[in-house]
């Protein structure tokens, strides 16, 4: 929510759980010493893009979707200018950066919207390795295509790998003649004023026992899924030799959809989850939640390899194929073997050392109680939602447990700006998967300043209210 709340609200806009306006531009970081700086130019914009035979007229960073990646190394300085070319307020939120609070890129609690016309610039240092993407945080915008890669590199990580490949998952809506904004009105639409009766339960959407293990699927159906942008008929190919070892860097960029991810004739071995390096772990299959990301290493065999991603609990894939010779493509409904097999869920990853947040007992808890329904469609935590909810308050230097409990018939991808936070195996992630009627407690330690929004990335459920604050004392 660009801005949330009525007239009256916008009255006392420093009350607790408001948004307010009149951000001070932030101040302007020199490098230090020795440190580099990354410059890069963004355009946010109208455009139509080629999908693969299917062209959509849509938003975009540039011409692309994905847009650039931005690609930096740990410790530099990024300076990144947004020339807005929408029609309309956007901003852009770097997803996963453990960033200063006043370039996390959102209106109404770090900076004022970017306005239609004008242009932003983003400067911080991005401290932490790892795979990361970038997207507004405006609306449901990101539906619209507007999302890209960032990687930021390890000076210290020796690289054993041949080739890199960027693998961008997205549910597609646009060019359907029906924007991601209309189908959020539509399902808001029968919402009305009546008060939810329910408790929170899903009544509206109970399916008994679910769909396994994440419960009832996403809200929204999607005409295309797609890999880098394309659909599975004219897919994405990375090119490369038999041997060679390329390391996949998985981000779900999608709105709405859990994805399973198998690469045909290869087992995937894990080595970081939301940029964090894990115990390498090896399977045929993994699920990644909206915004999450797995970066895995794969020694390729002599063929042509689709890499399919299947929506959880809806028709429909995405693939992009990996050639090592010059074989015939698999058709666009190849279902590789391995999403048959034991699927790897985040969770059941442990944390390379390295990366293990220590042990110490919790200073605060902090309940973050998700409910929410289809019909009204309305979400919310701690029993409002956002714009009416209390923002958790933290001291800074806590240990702050948050007590995560989904009340509702869906999974939930709950994600932290501004920090990471640990499960209970010390697993560090900055997005993670809630199921259905169970609980989760995380951990994180208060080491970034500021007001820092939390909610399920989800958009459609973000943007009906599933959010809250994180807000230093
Ligand atoms: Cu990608 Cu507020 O999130
Ligand atoms: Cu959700």
């Amino acid at each position: 929510l660009a801005v949330v709340g009525t007239g009256a609200l916008a009255a006392c806009s420093n009350a607790p759980g408001t948004t307010r306006t009149n951000f001070a531009a932030p101040a302007r970081l020199r490098p230090l010493a020795g440190q580099r700086v990354v410059q890069h130019q963004l355009t946010a914009k109208a455009t139509s893009l080629d999908l693969g035979g299917t062209t959509v007229d849509t938003w975009a960073f540039g011409d692309t979707a994905p847009g650039p990646l931005i690609r930096a190394t740990a410790g530099d300085l990024l300076r990144i200018r947004v020339d807005n070319q929408l029609p309309t307020d956007t901003s852009v939120h770097w997803h996963g950066i453990a960033l200063r609070n006043i370039a996390d890129g959102v209106p109404g609690l770090t900076q004022d919207p970017i306005a239609a016309g004008s242009s932003y610039l983003y400067e911080f240092t991005a401290p932490d390795p790892g795979t990361y993407f970038y997207h507004p945080h405006v609306g449901v915008q990101l539906d619209r295509g507007l999302y890209a890669p960032l990687v930021i590199d390890d000076p210290h990580e020796p690289g054993n790998y041949d080739l890199e490949w960027v693998v961008v998952l997205d549910d597609w809506i646009d060019g359907t003649g029906r924007t991601p904004d209309d189908v959020l009105a539509d399902l808001t639409a029968a919402s009305g004023d009546s008060s939810d009766s329910m408790g929170g339960m899903d009544m509206g959407h109970m399916s008994m026992g679910g769909n396994p293990p994440f419960g009832d699927a996403g809200d929204v159906t999607y005409p295309h899924y797609l890999i880098n942008g394309r659909v599975p008929t004219a897919p994405d190919t990375l090119c490369a030799k038999p041997g060679q070892r390329v390391r996949l860097r998985i981000i779900n960029s999608g709105s709405d959809t859990i994805f399973t991810v198998a690469l045909g004739g290869h087992r995937l071995t894990v080595t970081h989850t939301d940029g964090f390096p894990v115990q390498p772990h090896e399977t045929g299959a993994l699920y990644i939640g909206m915004g999450e990301r797995y970066d895995a290493t794969v020694t390729l065999g002599d063929g042509v390899f689709p890499l399919v991603a299947v929506p959880y609990g809806k028709e429909g894939q995405a693939m992009a194929l990996l050639r090592t010779s010059s074989g015939a493509a698999p058709a666009a409904t190849v279902h590789p073997a391995e999403l048959d097999g034991p699927i790897l869920e985040g969770a059941e990853l442990l944390p390379a050392e390295a990366s293990r947040l220590s042990s110490r007992e919790p200073d605060s808890n902090q309940m973050v109680h998700l409910s929410g329904q289809m019909m009204p469609y309305r979400w919310a935590i701690n029993g409002a939602p956002y714009g009416k909810n209390d923002p958790l308050l933290v001291n800074g230097g806590d240990r702050v447990r948050l007590q995560m409990m989904n009340m509702t018939q869906m999974t939930h991808p709950m994600h932290i700006h501004g920090h990471t936070f640990a499960l209970p195996s010390g697993l560090r992630k900055d997005t993670v998967l809630v199921k259905p009627m169970s609980a989760l407690a995380v951990d994180l330690q208060a080491d970034n300043p500021g007001n820092w929004m939390t909610h399920c990335h989800n958009i459609y459920h973000a943007e009906a209210g599933m959010m809250i604050s994180l807000n230093y004392r």
